[in-house]
């Protein structure tokens, strides 16, 4: 029997981080020992107390069963609580969409939201989910670049009329993955006063919440209370609360669309394993040191790894959260073929620019998820490749 991809699967360009894994599994096959600063989940443990809460409800037999789509009403009351401690802003659970992870509930956004041939406003570079998901939508995408000179913050102003009039949602990602730029609080206010003016849905991503160096502050799209109205905000606790397995998150924000994700992910998904939800509860409620903890080790390797990119005269830019570097690769080398060779010749992952889409061109990302020792390692064998 043949088998065909329908044309909106087929019209996905092919991961490129799955190119490199292959690559990844026959370096490691001939021996070599890799260091991969190409990871995006975190390496760091889980909070204690939510793994042992985990734990000890994994063990009860009466837990197995189907969860509603809404969660329990203790993660709800958490998320209420956390919001206003964390960020100053009222949430109510009952606009709250509770998800299996944000990667799928970005891309069941757009289902829910938009018709085929409608058009939206991605980053450049970005997140690679995000033009996979609109992809598949069979939505129309309009670039909206981040560029080195506005420290990698889209030009709101310069978005052409004609789409901005078709434009169903703008989805931006900060602390931004690729580039390590975070916003600070103004941006936020601008950014609103832009929603308000065109009528533009913004659909804002906080994968990487609280981890923010140096003078930025975590912020929620809803530190600005017209962001209730304006703006969707998606959490996961993938990476602050270093839970990316367990595959929870949740949106929360303007009621009609939040009512919309609800609804289209009462089809997909049969609620969110009871230990789980638990543990998430758990972690919002009494994670906020070890969120910290985490932290505190993700900026010590920020420093090393500066220090090492300056050992070798590698200009760089600084993330200013979320845990990943983004360099102009020196002498203006293709981002694609230095990746394979330095893997290919020395084990080490780095991830092509390309990857994110046409401004990373020229540019590798490298994720702090690894430790000091491998971060020095991982130095040392580039140092060897670039001498
Ligand atoms: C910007 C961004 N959004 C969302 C996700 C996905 O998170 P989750 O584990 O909740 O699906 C990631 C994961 O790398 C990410 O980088």
């Amino acid at each position: 029997m043949k088998v065909e991809s329908s044309q909106r699967l087929a019209a996905v360009k092919p991961y490129i981080f799955a190119k490199i894994a292959q690559k990844r599994k026959l370096v490691a096959a001939r021996g070599v020992d890799i260091v991969d600063l190409g990871r995006g989940g975190p390496d760091q443990p889980p909070y204690g107390e939510a793994l042992e809460e985990l734990a000890v409800r994994a063990a009860d037999p009466a837990l197995y069963s189907y969860t509603p789509y809404t969660g329990s009403p203790e993660l709800g009351q958490a998320i209420e609580d956390w919001y206003q401690r964390r960020f100053k802003a009222k949430v109510s659970a009952a606009d709250v969409a509770l998800l299996p992870g944000s990667k799928g509930g970005l891309s069941r956004l757009f289902l829910a939201l938009c018709n085929p041939g409608d058009l939206v406003l991605l980053p450049d570079p970005a997140f690679p989910a995000y033009v996979a998901a609109a992809t598949i939508s069979q939505l129309q995408i309009h670039t909206v670049p981040l560029t080195a000179e506005r420290g990698w913050l889209p030009e709101l102003k310069v978005i052409r009329k004609d789409a901005l009039r078709r434009a169903k949602l703008i989805l931006l990602n900060y602390p931004n993955n690729p580039t390590g730029a975070m916003v600070p609080p103004e941006f936020i206010t601008e950014l609103l006063d832009w929603a308000e003016e065109t009528e533009t849905l913004v659909v804002w991503d906080n994968a990487y919440s609280f981890i923010t160096y140096g003078d930025y502050q975590p912020l929620s799209i809803f530190s600005d209370p017209r962001g209730a109205e304006l703006a969707i905000e998606f959490h996961t606790f993938s990476k602050a609360y270093a839970m990316a397995g367990a595959r929870i998150a949740f949106a929360a924000g303007n009621s009609e669309a939040i009512a919309l994700l609800r609804r289209i992910e009462l089809y997909y998904q049969a609620g969110i394993f009871a230990p789980t939800l638990a543990a998430a509860t758990v972690a919002l409620n009494e994670g906020d040191e070890a969120v910290a903890m985490g932290l505190a080790e993700y900026t010590a390797r920020r420093e090393l790894f500066s220090a090492k990119l300056d050992e070798l005269d590698w200009e760089h830019e600084l993330p200013g959260g979320a845990t990943y570097f983004w360099l102009r690769l020196p002498g203006g080398r293709d981002d694609l073929s230095f990746c394979d060779d330095l893997l290919e010749k020395h084990g080490v992952v780095l991830t092509p620019g390309s990857a994110f889409g046409e401004q990373g061109v020229g540019y590798v990302r490298a994720s702090i998820t690894v430790s000091q020792e491998k971060i020095t390692e991982a130095f040392r064998r580039i140092g060897e490749f670039l001498a």
